[in-house]
């Protein structure tokens, strides 16, 4: 792919902007189908781990190729009881699935066979959505408060008695903030008991912040998504769970035509490996800090106002940059600075290596 193809993408994915499945298939229609070099490129769009995946993963993976003519029925076992054990849980409490947006998908689904409505921040995560509201669960978005922080008053406020759902993304995507844990419990509290809390914690890993997966037996409503795409660094290899309550995991399952068999046995023993290289976890964890002190220093220098950040991301308001941000990254070759908020100054770039972000920082000092 050259240059002016890559800057093509950039542009289509500002213009999307649906950030739906629409926009993730454009992006895999102009990188991964026509070449998967980036050489030359940061690509900063996805949030994805520059480091990953591990050296046990990959190992792991390239081990597995040569037994993929068999079912991965015993492997994935092996994954939710190894899940299981992490979350002091049971296997029974885990699902796994390609990537953790099939999850995401079955949950709202789910919640639509209640027939009612969801509740979600504006902006999120927003790629289950077109489908929810295709099997008729319309999300009514509640915009985040003036500073970035999800606003959970004002989403309970919302709720009605049609609310089946309610999806939180904590660390947030796009803006990297974080409800604190004793915030967040109060809103379980308040919520579970009512409807589905769906609580993606896809980027938790980078945060201090502890998963909230301790209280899905007491709050059988309460449904964890998480991922092997981010801090574990294989997105492309497609695996991700979801933590509940056994009874709620089996009513996740009776939606799937085939549970829990997703994930390939490349990627299980990708994942598998993963879970016990946490050395690797938290090497990932101190370079996503480095590389992110040294983007907020420019943000800073630029005069740039930004969220702290807990993610691999950081969300920026670029109204006092005096050029085009986009366009200024995009001429040193770095892609990704993107738009969610529909007229609205704030972009949001991933977190690199060190270096590349030393190469932002470069870009930034027009
Ligand atoms: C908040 C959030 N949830 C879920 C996902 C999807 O992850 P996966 O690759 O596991 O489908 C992403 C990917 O960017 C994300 O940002």
């Amino acid at each position: 792919m050259d240059r002016r193809q890559l800057l093509k993408q950039g542009t289509l994915a500002a213009a999307a902007f649906a950030f739906s499945r629409d926009l993730f298939a454009k992006e895999a229609e102009h990188s991964f189908l026509n070449s998967i070099d980036y050489s030359g490129i940061i690509k900063l769009s996805s949030n994805e781990n520059p480091h990953g995946p591990s050296p046990k993963a990959r190992k792991a993976m390239i081990e597995m190729v040569n037994k993929s003519n068999r079912y991965p029925w015993e492997i994935t076992n092996v994954l939710r009881e190894k899940i299981g054990a992490v979350y002091k849980l049971t296997k029974e409490h885990i699902t796994v699935g390609a990537g953790s947006s099939e999850l995401l998908g079955v949950v709202s689904l789910m919640a639509a066979l209640q027939k009612g409505n969801a509740i979600a921040p504006e902006p999120t995560f927003r790629l289950w959505m077109p489908a929810a509201n295709t099997v008729g669960l319309p999300v009514s978005l509640i915009p985040v408060t003036t500073d970035k922080q999800t606003d959970l008053q004002q989403m309970k406020d919302a709720m009605n008695k049609d609310t089946k759902m309610v999806y939180i993304c904590n660390p947030g995507n796009p803006t990297g903030a974080i409800i604190p844990a004793n915030e967040l419990e109060a809103f379980i509290k308040d919520v579970a008991p009512k409807c589905i809390l769906l609580l993606d914690e896809a980027y938790t890993e980078f945060s201090n912040e502890p998963t909230m997966a301790n209280w899905v037996n007491e709050y059988p409503n309460l449904i964890i998504a998480k991922t092997f795409s981010k801090i574990y660094g294989m997105a492309g290899a497609r695996a991700g769970f979801a933590i509940a309550h056994p009874a709620t995991i089996k009513k996740m399952n009776e939606l799937q035509p085939w549970a829990n068999a997703g994930i390939s046995a490349v990627s299980l023993a990708g994942a598998i490996a993963s879970l016990d290289d946490q050395e690797f976890v938290q090497f990932c964890k101190k370079e996503n800090e480095k590389a992110k002190a040294i983007f907020c220093t420019a943000l800073n220098k630029a005069g740039m106002n930004f969220v702290k950040s807990h993610t691999s991301f950081v969300y920026f308001d670029t109204a006092n940059f005096k050029k085009d941000v986009k366009e200024v990254l995009e001429a040193k070759n770095i892609i990704g600075c993107r738009t969610f908020e529909i007229g609205k100054s704030w972009r949001r770039l991933s977190i690199g290596t060190t270096e590349e972000m030393k190469k932002v920082a470069e870009a930034l000092a027009v």
